[in-house]
């Protein structure tokens, strides 16, 4: 089986997902967010903070080059949501590996993310107006980059998990 790429929204489960799937397979786990922080040892908000948003999205491409040179197999990479958005990354996951897309619906995920405070991009405002207007803006996005799409609504942690391992096993 290839390595196994999660896409998704933030607060679509792909921490949570990528820890269980690497502790059933053994395989090691990346979260692109944990990267980045021991990279630049600082917070992922200080970093948009001081630094600005490019300047993060130019960092988690150069992570994923890393990743990639790093570790050519038994990977699960939990990318932060917004990974998928530049061209050039969405090439890198395909190389990377198998590209699953976490789907959830906006009031599943507004379920989820209430009262987080560690995503900029959520901070000040009404929380489902954001989630509604980024999954406008990257709701393609994320179809395109994805070979497989497992949606998580209504399902426990073990089925998708079940669901990831089957399809990443079938010849694509
Ligand atoms: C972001 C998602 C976050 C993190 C940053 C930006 C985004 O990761 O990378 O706050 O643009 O969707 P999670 O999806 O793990 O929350």
């Amino acid at each position: 089986m290839r390595n196994i790429v999660l896409i998704g929204f933030m607060g679509s489960g792909k921490s949570t997902v990528g820890r269980r799937l690497a502790r059933s397979l053994g395989w090691t786990l990346v979260d692109s967010d944990d990267y980045i922080v021991e990279h630049e040892g600082c917070a992922i908000t200080d970093i948009f903070r001081d630094k600005g948003e490019a300047y993060f999205r130019n960092l988690e491409t150069t992570c994923l080059k890393e990743i990639l040179a790093k570790y050519p197999e038994k990977l699960i990479l939990a990318c932060g949501g917004g990974v998928p958005i530049a061209e050039e990354n969405r090439k890198l996951l395909r190389k990377i590996g198998t590209v699953f897309y976490l789907r959830a619906k906006p009031g599943t995920l507004e379920n989820r993310l209430k009262g987080d405070t560690s995503r900029p991009l959520l901070a000040g405002g009404d929380l489902r107006n954001r989630i509604d207007t980024l999954l406008k803006q990257r709701g393609k996005i994320y179809l395109d980059a994805a070979d497989i799409i497992i949606d998580t609504d209504d399902k426990q942690l073990g089925d998708v998990i079940n669901e990831i391992t089957k399809k990443g096993r079938q010849p694509m």
